[in-house]
């Protein structure tokens, strides 16, 4: 949610890459920006509520054009509203340090009495003027060497953050901390950069330092030293990104989010590309955890995910149980973690998230393996949390997802569910190598599927459609089986851009409920593939029409779609490959609702890329 960029340049001006680098982070959603530099040895800070270009405007006079060292940051609110006041950088009371900060400190309020009894003023309501003051305390006690101030006033602190400090002076000192959110930093001989996103530092250069929890870094041009807590000294490796510029802009395409929803044939190959055995029917992994012994040491999967992610756990569920018989819970992260889940022996947990730094999901990990499950992620973010935490992981390689709404990261995930299932049902005998040749075949040639819906006019064709459907009053999305989740990802897809009220439903419980709802203005969308429920999805169209429901139907059963009033013919493939041909033009329905309701589909109201906080 909220981003952090620094940068510590030799003889060069530093504000326009900060101010670039925050632009860059701006799909992670915010509400206000701002930035802190040394000017002169002095601090000065510029921040503002809104969009970055309300900041652009406060340091259009060119003031702080010449500075070199400096930190911003894009703050999505937590404590206290989003006000000029509350933005970051926040500077101790005597204005020698400015701090920015990613997460939440869980004690502020004792150190904020503290402070009231030192008589130190408070001038936010946030959570990190706090700490500021804090560093701006153990300054004193430590000579003026600001890493150290900050690993004294961390270790006052509880809570879950990344922070960026800068200090001015005759000796400007630039220090990075985290526990919890990412913060990665790069060093080259004239320049030291940082970013809570990688992506932000790609202009830059591709080598970069994650830093791991508890890890304190003091950064200069050609200089970076990291030290625990305690003050002890620890290296940190570098990782090559392999991310293209080009690959996090926009392509031609009017938004991030329709050029993502094109690039998922060439999602699709890559996150195949060197894993399928075609010899064997089988898919290869390097991890020790996706080997045929401990593969037939699982007794049960436990997934765990949100929203988009949880959806694609649930497709999950049905490839499991279905190709390799072993049972599966699928759960919603954030009531995984607060309920006493039993978990049995031989649970493997699974983590699924495009971002790898999901709050709840990573929370759920953790319990997970604290009731001694093994843990395998599946994740898009090289270099994450998630992935650092995990025993293994299966990369999505879907490449940066910059809109809000996930999609191409669903299909990575769909395709890294198949291979998962697959593996282990060829560990454990449950399917021949025919058998997994013959769906691995499928998977490989699935991008002629995709792109068949990619095509011009059957993209003209659901947008005709979307604009038709634009003013229903709400929408009901329905699908039995392994294209159930897929309904709940269409709704969610709808809602989440267009605001328009939209609900999935399993299509067995419609008469439950939901039927009560149907009238000429809820238009319902029926995911109807060809296999072993298509009659009862054909039949629960049947019983929308003679009701005067309007029905939108998906997929490739001849006799569902020749019953409904619209439809969006899929084409045909093994029905466990079936959701990730049948989302696409869910995805695409969505989009141009949205469009045609004028609505800002890369940055949905109220919604943050990643939710890193609670
Ligand atoms: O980064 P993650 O995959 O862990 O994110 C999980 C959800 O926050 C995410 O899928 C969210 O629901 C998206 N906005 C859906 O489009």
């Amino acid at each position: 949610m909220c981003g952090i960029v620094g940068a510590y340049l030799r003889a060069q001006p530093c504000l326009r890459s900060l101010v670039r680098g925050l632009r860059v982070l701006e799909y992670r959603g915010y509400d206000s920006v701002g930035v802190g530099v040394i000017q002169d040895g002095a601090i000065v800070v510029r921040r503002k509520a809104g969009r970055i270009e309300e900041l652009e405007r406060a340091l259009a006079d060119g003031a702080l054009d010449d500075a070199a060292i400096g930190i911003g940051h894009s703050r999505w609110a937590t404590h206290g509203p989003p006000t000029d006041q509350n933005a970051h950088p926040h500077r101790d009371w005597l204005g020698r340090i400015a701090l920015v900060h990613n997460g939440i400190i869980e004690n502020y309020q004792e150190l904020r009495v503290e402070l009231e009894r030192r008589a130190i003023p408070l001038r936010s309501q946030t959570d990190t003027e706090v700490l500021a003051h804090w560093v701006g305390i153990e300054l004193e006690s430590s000579g003026g060497d600001l890493a150290e101030a900050v690993r004294r006033a961390l270790s006052r602190v509880r809570g879950y953050y990344a922070i960026a400090v800068l200090s001015g002076g005759e000796r400007p000192q630039l220090v990075a901390s985290r526990e919890g959110p990412p913060l990665c930093v790069a060093i080259l001989p004239d320049a030291a950069w940082l970013a809570s996103d990688p992506l932000a530092l790609i202009e830059h250069t591709r080598d970069v330092v994650f830093l791991e929890d508890g890890d304190v870094a003091e950064l200069a041009p050609g200089k970076l030293v990291v030290r625990r807590l305690d003050g002890s000294v620890v290296t940190r490796a570098s990782h090559h990104l392999d991310y293209d510029a080009e690959a996090a802009d926009r392509g031609g395409f009017a938004h991030y989010m329709l050029k993502e929803v094109h690039e998922q044939p060439d999602v699709v190959s890559r996150a195949l590309f060197g894993r399928v055995d075609e010899e064997r029917g089988d898919v290869r992994f390097e991890e020790e955890l996706l080997s045929d012994a401990t593969l037939r040491a699982v007794t049960r999967v436990q997934i765990n995910a949100c929203g988009t992610a949880l959806h694609a756990g649930m497709v999950a569920r049905y490839l499991i149980e279905g190709l390799a018989g072993v049972p599966v819970d699928v759960d919603y992260a954030s009531e995984f973690r607060y309920r006493r889940p039993v978990v049995v022996p031989g649970t493997l947990a699974l983590g699924i998230s495009q971002s790898g730094e999901t709050a709840d999901t990573l929370a759920a990990l953790r319990l997970a393996r604290e009731l001694g499950c093994r843990q395998l992620a599946l994740c898009n973010a090289v270099g994450s949390t998630m992935v650092r935490a995990s025993e293994a992981t299966i990369l999505l390689r879907a490449g940066p997802e910059i809109g809000v709404a996930s999609t191409k990261a669903f299909e990575a995930m769909l395709v890294a569910s198949v291979l998962f299932a697959v593996r282990l049902a060829r560990a454990r005998g449950k399917l021949s190598s025919a058998e997994g040749r013959a769906l691995l075949g499928e998977l490989s040639q699935l991008r002629i599927g995709l792109e068949h819906m990619l095509t011009r006019e059957v993209v003209a064709g659901i947008r005709a459609l979307a604009e038709r459907f634009t003013q229903a009053r709400g929408f009901l999305y329905l699908g039995r089986g392994i294209n159930f989740p897929i309904a709940l990802e269409g709704a969610l897809k709808l809602k989440e851009i267009s605001y328009k009220h939209a609900e999935g439903y399993p299509a067995g419980e419609m008469k439950h409920g939901p039927i009560a709802m149907i009238d000429p203005d809820l238009t319902t969308v029926v995911i109807a593939s060809k296999d072993s429920v298509a009659s009862k999805v054909r039949s629960n169209i049947e019983q929308i029409r003679a009701r005067g429901g309007p029905v939108i139907c998906v997929g490739d059963d001849p006799e569902s779609l020749e019953v409904a009033d619209e439809r969006i013919v899929v084409p045909s493939v093994s029905p466990w490959l079936s959701p990730l041909l049948n989302v696409v033009p869910l995805q695409l329905f969505a989009y141009y609702v949205a469009l045609a309701r004028g609505c800002d589909i890369d940055k949905p109201r109220n919604l943050a890329k990643s939710v890193t906080v609670e």
